[in-house]
């Protein structure tokens, strides 16, 4: 393994991704030299031409040609136009992850990074992923905005309080790597930042293993399910008519006074904390909140629980 640790005007490149935002840049860059050159050529050489007392020939010149008068903005127009689509075509990318993506919960608060993996284990600030493997966070933080960067996969999402982002990428190199925060977000911000290490899928397994973890997150999930009493009227043999959760996620919700909702982690999320907000179409709203109960790390097991019941 490599540590890239220090100052890095040009990290290693961790992804297809990254290889791709770099020919963006250096390409756009390139461009921009061959547009602005020519303009900077004929400034001096106007300039010293024009100066006064020069000789030169100020008559207003007699011809004058459109098309090239117009060349000059359509060409470098349709040239930002291919960077805009290809770089279009990269940032929507980011927002499609693959279907068979291993899924990791962050969850941010000043000034830690704290990450769960499917089976339960957890760590702060490092973040331990297998190679060559799609991953996709899913993202919240507890009290102010963060950003979560990884330098050397060229991406960058904010994190966000009371709402998830995401951010998935597929690591092509073993080793350490480093990940910070990008958002100013109060006194220890700048330390607020740690490791990325990608491991052979062996590697990665032999860790899960150490890493010691009791119960998986949907089996946690399962558990506060019960403890935070959902269970009394969402389980199979409730008296209350509430609606059952099985199958649920992912799928189509009608809503009591028209329209659907997708059931994704938002909608989970709001149902628990703002019952009366998006009531399912059928059932009374007598759903209690539980804002202020469940943190936002058991909200993630729940979401995973309900997740798991599909
Ligand atoms: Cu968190 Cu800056």
């Amino acid at each position: 393994m490599e540590p890239t640790k220090g100052v890095e005007l040009w990290p290693v490149q961790l992804s297809q991704h990254a290889q791709q935002v770099d020919w963006v840049i250096l390409a756009f860059t390139a461009l921009l030299v061959v547009l602005v050159l020519p303009v900077f050529a004929a400034m001096i050489y106007f300039a010293v031409k024009y100066r006064r007392g020069s000789m030169a020939d100020r008559s207003p010149s007699a011809s004058r040609n459109v098309w090239l008068e117009a060349s000059w903005s359509v060409i470098p127009f349709l040239l930002a136009g291919v960077f805009f689509a290809w770089a279009a075509s990269l940032y929507f990318d980011l927002f499609h992850p693959p279907a068979d993506s291993l899924g990791i919960d962050v969850v941010a608060k000043q000034w830690m990074w704290k990450f769960e993996h499917p089976g339960g284990q957890r760590e702060i600030d490092t973040l331990h992923v297998p190679v060559n493997t799609p991953v996709e966070l899913t993202m919240i933080s507890e009290d102010v905005i963060h950003s979560l960067y990884f330098p050397a996969l060229r991406i960058k999402q904010d994190v966000l309080p009371g709402r998830y982002t995401r951010l998935w990428f597929k690591a092509d190199k073993v080793g350490e790597y480093h990940l910070h925060c990008a958002e100013f977000c109060g006194t220890d911000h700048a330390r607020m930042g740690g490791s990325l290490i990608v491991l052979d899928p062996e590697g990665y397994q032999r860790w899960l293993g150490q890493a010691g973890a009791d119960t998986s997150l949907a089996a946690a999930g399962e558990a506060l399910f019960r403890k935070y009493g959902c269970s009394g009227c969402h389980g199979a043999n409730s008296s209350v008519r509430a609606p059952n959760l099985a199958g649920v996620y992912g799928s189509p919700v009608p809503l009591d006074g028209g329209g659907t909702v997708i059931a994704d982690e938002r909608y989970i999320r709001d149902s628990v904390l703002f019952p009366k907000k998006q009531v399912a179409a059928g059932y009374k709203p007598i759903m209690p909140t539980f804002q202020g109960q469940v943190s936002e790390e058991d909200l993630l097991k729940l979401i995973a629980y309900i997740k798991s019941l599909s």
